[in-house]
């Protein structure tokens, strides 16, 4: 009898051992207030459009060439929007490209990757993908930094988020630098939401060549849809990164896009602006209630919600979260983690869905248990 095919045998058994990354979901139709995936609820630079058709030219005639394939007039504008030279710039098909090509040259087999959990969960996917072994330093509910730790993980490439996913809590550059310091290895800060904080560690990396900084267009600028990240580091990391990278791992419209985005910082100072006042607005509410909310220095809050008999826990979230799913109200629920799963994960939106949102949620409240 002939067997079937199967390719998972020809397949690397770490590849076949790998759980895929799962994104938030990106529901069809229109009438959803959609708070799942920390996107911005404003659109992008109206020049950002322009730059795209720009691009495109009569007919996207542009469409048949290659873009250029170092990014360079990118590469040149985040150089000098953040006051390094151009060699410590690289960009990427989105944030996630960077952490890709960090691991990639950083990790492997004998070369552990490491990072606090909980953090962002696609770093285990892409250790999987490089079949490194993953140390995981754990937060405590406090969700404190201990630089000795990290140091004593082992770990050769080491994810710091800050402000760190999901629970928004940024980490002063003090602390930023203690790890520097202490870690035989290369330390990335994930600074994907450091837009939204009052302080970032672009400034160690003068003192600190063992540091990488890594960026996203998707959040501050919101161009989740474009998918344009970057990685700022000495020109000794940056030479290694671009070596692995795809050789036009930024498409045209995107190059030409994020370039204006970045050129128009007055229009994104509002934006940043409106987000940050919604943030209050909802940090403030949730202290009303009584709700326990870490202080976000992000554009979501990770807040654990209390029912009408004042109980939390994984339960009550999980009610509150098909609550708000029942009402056309999508938030993020981690319940695979022992201080993730009492909590949601609400992005900052408009002034009218955050209404709606706090509209929704007092009505679970008050609905009894
Ligand atoms: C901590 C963190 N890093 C990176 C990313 C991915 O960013 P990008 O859209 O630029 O790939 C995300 C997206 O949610 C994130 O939360």
């Amino acid at each position: 009898m002939n067997t079937p095919f199967q390719p998972g045998e020809y397949a690397h058994a770490h590849v076949n051992a790998l759980h895929a990354y799962v994104p938030g979901q990106q529901p069809t139709g229109g009438d959803w207030v959609k708070l799942n995936t920390n996107e911005n609820p404003f659109p992008p630079s109206p020049k950002v459009i322009e730059a795209i058709q720009g691009y495109l030219g009569k007919g996207g005639t542009r469409l048949r060439l290659y873009p250029n394939p170092t990014s360079g007039s990118l590469r040149a504008a985040l150089a000098s929007h953040h006051s390094l030279g151009v060699q410590q710039v690289l960009v990427g098909n989105g944030c996630d490209d960077i952490l890709n090509l960090l691991m990639r040259v950083f990790a492997g087999v004998g070369k552990p990757a490491g990072m606090m959990m909980p953090s962002y969960s696609l770093y285990p996917v892409l250790a999987g993908i490089q079949g490194a072994e993953l140390i995981e330093v754990n937060f405590t509910r406090e969700m404190t930094l201990d630089a000795q730790a990290i140091a004593a993980s082992g770990a050769n490439l080491f994810f710091l988020t800050s402000p760190n996913a999901p629970t928004g809590v940024g980490f002063s550059t003090e602390a930023i630098a203690a790890i520097a310091t202490a870690l035989d290895g290369i330390l990335v800060v994930d600074e994907t939401y450091a837009p939204f904080a009052s302080e970032n560690a672009v400034d160690l990396l003068a003192a600190h060549p063992n540091l990488v900084i890594a960026r996203s267009f998707s959040k501050a600028y919101g161009l989740a849809g474009l998918r344009v990240g970057y990685a700022l580091a000495s020109p000794e990391i940056i030479d290694l990164l671009d070596r692995v990278r795809d050789s036009y791992n930024l498409d045209g419209l995107a190059q030409a896009g994020a370039l204006a985005a970045l050129e128009d910082q007055a229009y994104y100072a509002d934006v940043r602006r409106k987000v940050l006042a919604q943030r209050e607005t909802m940090a403030a509410w949730y202290a009303e209630q009584g709700w326990f909310c870490y202080d976000s220095a992000a554009n979501f809050h990770f807040v654990e919600p209390k029912n009408a008999a004042g109980e939390t826990g994984p339960a009550v979230s999980q009610s509150l979260f098909d609550y708000l799913n029942e009402h056309r109200v999508l938030v993020r629920h981690f319940p695979g983690h022992r201080l993730t799963q009492g909590f949601l994960r609400v992005s900052i939106g408009t002034e009218s869905e955050m209404q709606r949102t706090r509209e929704v949620m007092a009505a679970w409240q008050t609905r009894g248990v």
